[in-house]
């Protein structure tokens, strides 16, 4: 019998804990896995939500488990595994029936999904909030036809996070790849954040000579701040947490090389396509690369030897470094997202985007509310020359030169918050220096040049100079 109200496929991490928080807001959800005791244990153990779960073993089973109009979830992993997936389905299902990608997806793969799904239709949703968000209110993003999303409005509504103005964190960004567009662009900012909050640590850990407690309690006094977020409350928690096993701060036993699913590294491609800087954000991608090239690392120690020194940074200069750093990377986020829109023909809301970030995603941060107040008063205008944000700039700059200044000399490793400020610095130089670069185009390929002075001479002499 017919009786679920949506499916959902791939009860790993994120498809179990979205699972159960649609059947917690009283949706009744038949699932299915590829494994069948995956799905045959999760019923088992969803306790006093069994009564909502429909588990099934067959994707024809759950397809007949579901009322028509018939909405299912795919949770699995990007690329293959959801092109497999929507080709065992689409034979199933009807052509009003929705077949929702809700893992994070490249957003080209999503436009050709989306195009190519033949006997059903298609959206495009990015999640984000870890096992923690899906569970108990994720932000989301989603992409595709404006009547589809409209279609899951009472599922989508009750599972999303809420802001603390009690909105839902769930909004449709536009048609086709643009809710995994964005979604994307959340991760690349992520990565950005983190790998600067990373960097301030590495400064209090190998030159103040700090141990992980104190660290812990530094970002935790930081979370009472400007920089209060979900990233600086769990690096206080991490930082703070004793291994169980060894009895030593747990940061000192995890391996220092980061992994990645792609959406780092999916923005900072995009970025480069879309031409729209974030440096931020590829300094960070390019960071993880490094930290995973742990052999070649050592065997830079042992040839040029030092490593990063002792110096001495006050407290308050770290804190108003990752404020600046923060401003900057956010602010090239958002243009590239206004990029986007422009190249893509997506009428991007970027105001509403920083409202659905304010709440259960993994960037959620109180500053966050106020970039989303200066991009409603001009979605236009780049986020550092918003009043409030120009002055906090102004603000926290001169800590930021003085940390990455004497973090450089001491031989710290600050990629992103260098990024950052070297981006600042580009920003606000009128008189730049790519004449030299003009002057060194034209002479070895003639490519011309406009001048200052309005003359009509737009290539250098060079035949005798060749
Ligand atoms: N983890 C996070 O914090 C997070 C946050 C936001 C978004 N996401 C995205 O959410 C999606 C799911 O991530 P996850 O962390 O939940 O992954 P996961 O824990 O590794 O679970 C993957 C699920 O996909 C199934 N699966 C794998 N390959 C499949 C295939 N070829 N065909 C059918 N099913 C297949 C697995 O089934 P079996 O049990 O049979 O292996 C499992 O149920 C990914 O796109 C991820 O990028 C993750």
């Amino acid at each position: 019998m017919a009786e679920a109200r949506i499916g959902l496929i791939g009860l790993g991490t994120m498809g179990a804990a979205l699972a159960l928080n649609i059947a917690e807001k009283g949706f009744p959800v038949a699932v299915w896995n590829r494994t069948a005791q995956v799905t045959r244990d999760f019923a088992a153990n969803a306790g006093d939500l069994a009564p909502q779960v429909i588990p099934t073993e067959s994707l024809a089973g759950l397809v007949a488990a579901i009322r028509p109009p018939r909405a299912i979830i795919l949770m699995v992993p990007a690329g293959d595994a959801v092109d497999q997936q929507i080709a065992a389905l689409t034979p199933l299902l009807g052509p009003d029936d929705l077949i929702i990608d809700a893992g994070n997806a490249n957003f080209h793969d999503t436009d050709r999904r989306a195009a190519a799904v033949g006997g059903a239709r298609f959206l495009g949703m990015g999640v984000s909030g870890g096992e923690e968000g899906a569970r108990h209110g994720p932000a989301i993003m989603g992409g595709g036809a404006r009547a589809d999303w409209d279609s899951v409005a009472e599922v989508r509504e009750a599972i999303a996070a809420r802001a603390e103005d009690g909105t839902p964190c769930a909004a449709w960004m536009g048609e086709g790849g643009a809710g995994h567009f964005v979604k994307t662009v959340h991760n690349g900012i992520e990565y950005a954040d983190m790998q600067m909050i990373a960097e301030v640590y590495g400064l209090m850990r190998d030159g103040m000579g700090m141990g992980a407690a104190a660290i812990g309690d530094v970002f935790a006094r930081w979370d009472q701040g400007v920089l209060r977020s979900f990233l600086i409350g769990i690096s206080a928690t991490v930082a703070r947490t004793i291994d169980p096993e060894s009895g030593a701060p747990l940061l000192d036993v995890i391996v220092d090389a980061a992994g990645q699913k792609g959406t780092g590294r999916w923005t900072a491609v995009e970025a480069q396509h879309l031409a729209a800087p974030v440096p931020v954000i590829e300094a960070a991608v390019m960071a993880r690369n490094v930290s995973a090239r742990r052999e070649e690392r050592a065997a830079g120690l042992v040839r040029f030897g030092a490593g990063p020194q002792p110096l001495t940074l006050a407290e308050g200069d770290l804190e108003q470094a990752l404020i600046a750093g923060k401003i900057l990377c956010y602010a090239q986020g958002f243009a590239m997202i206004r990029a986007a829109g422009g190249q893509f023909g997506w009428a991007l809301d970027l105001p509403g985007i920083a409202r659905v970030w304010r709440a259960g995603c993994i960037i959620r941060s109180d500053m966050l509310n106020d970039m989303a107040r200066a991009l409603a008063q001009d979605a236009d205008r780049n986020l550092i020359l918003a009043p409030l944000f120009a002055a906090r700039i102004e603000a926290a700059l001169p800590a930021l030169r003085r940390v990455v200044t004497a973090g450089i000399a001491a031989g710290h490793a600050l990629p992103a918050l260098v990024a950052g400020l070297g981006w600042f610095d580009l920003m606000r130089t009128a008189r730049g220096t790519a004449n030299m670069t003009q002057g060194q185009r034209d002479f070895f390929g003639m490519h011309g040049f406009d001048r200052l002075d309005g003359r009509d001479l737009h290539h250098g002499p060079w035949a005798g100079a060749r």
